[in-house]
């Protein structure tokens, strides 16, 4: 992609981070715009003054567990800022527009079996009901009105920057804090990692080569219990077990997720290259490098979540048997 100009739409909302972006400063390639998705003038501005010619759509709120302590903002920017994406898409006939999407849309698999493209939308979280809306929205416009739009969805991302929240890196930076390893209900949930390399790879062979109105899953291949993932956490972080807390569980929690990826391997050439071990090794290195970042990124309002989410948890947690 060596002609590409890549302009980056960002709010910067609480887990958005210029700091991550300092490799790209100095590359004309590369342009930064503060905004929202959700106001028309400004996309429509942005789309305009720089000629784009494909989206990839990957603004999102993304966070379950803030989606069960208040929702609107989820439907704010997945539903109602991926309506005016498309509006726009559709009054300036822009050529390709991706939906960047979840497994999570396909709510949650029994002991057996993988999600396939074919596997019926029903969401149980806010946050999953709210990326359904929107790619539902897709499918309509792309129906309706011809879009050339194409969706994505993928299993859950692991790597280098990834905000503190989520299981892998909040066990890490926790582990490496000697704090408590909050693990919902019984840890034996089970989520399909894919490293945030095989997760852009992805995003750019469907970009360049999905076929119009399609869905593609992609997954990492790895289906593991939480309890292992955090397990494995503790020893690469050199932390004591003893931290592992046993905390009451998410509301309405999906118990298992696993992608079937054999149509995108099929038909465009993409599987994932990290195996999980070496994968999960280099994150735990690179938090360890960057000790400083996660110390800013935990800094601030970071803390007002950790105790709104954790504090009343950790006060009923049982210790690790
Ligand atoms: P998460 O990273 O929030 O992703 P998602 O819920 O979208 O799959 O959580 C991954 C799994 O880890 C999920 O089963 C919930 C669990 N989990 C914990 O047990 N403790 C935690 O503190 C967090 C954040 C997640």
């Amino acid at each position: 992609r060596p002609q590409w100009k890549v302009v980056n739409l960002d709010k910067l909302t609480y887990a958005g981070n210029l700091e991550n972006l300092t490799d790209l400063e100095n590359d004309p390639q590369h342009v930064f715009v503060r905004g929202d998705i959700g106001n028309r003038e400004l996309v429509d501005h942005v789309i305009r003054t720089h000629q784009i010619d494909s989206i990839m759509h990957l603004a999102a709120e993304s966070h379950v567990d803030r989606s069960i302590l208040d929702s609107a903002p989820f439907v704010r920017t997945n539903v109602v800022g991926t309506l005016v994406l498309l509006d726009v898409v559709k009054a300036r006939g822009i050529p390709r527009f991706l939906q960047i999407s979840t497994d999570e849309v396909y709510g949650s698999l029994g002991p057996e079996g993988l999600f396939t493209e074919e596997t019926p939308i029903t969401p149980n979280s806010p946050y999953s009901a709210s990326k359904a809306g929107g790619d539902l929205l897709v499918r309509a416009y792309q129906h309706t009105h011809g879009l050339p739009a194409l969706i994505m969805r993928s299993s859950n991302a692991y790597g280098p920057y990834q905000f503190p929240e989520k299981l892998i890196p909040l066990m890490i930076s926790n582990a490496f804090a000697g704090r408590s390893l909050p693990v919902y209900g019984d840890g034996m949930q089970v989520r399909d990692w894919v490293h945030v390399e095989d997760f852009a790879e992805a995003v750019l062979a469907v970009l360049e080569r999905g076929r119009v109105g399609e869905v593609y899953n992609v997954g990492g291949g790895n289906q593991l219990p939480n309890l292992e993932v955090v397990g494995s956490i503790v020893r690469l972080c050199e932390a004591s077990p003893s931290l592992i807390q046993y905390v009451p569980d998410r509301p309405g929690h999906d118990r298992r997720y696993a992608m079937d990826h054999s149509k995108i391997t099929r038909e465009l050439g993409w599987k994932p290259s990290r195996d999980f071990t070496t994968g999960l090794a280099e994150t735990v290195a690179w938090y360890r490098a960057n000790a400083e970042w996660v110390a800013r990124v935990r800094s601030g309002d970071y803390q007002a979540y950790y105790d709104t989410q954790y504090a009343s948890r950790l006060a009923a947690a049982k210790p690790a048997r």
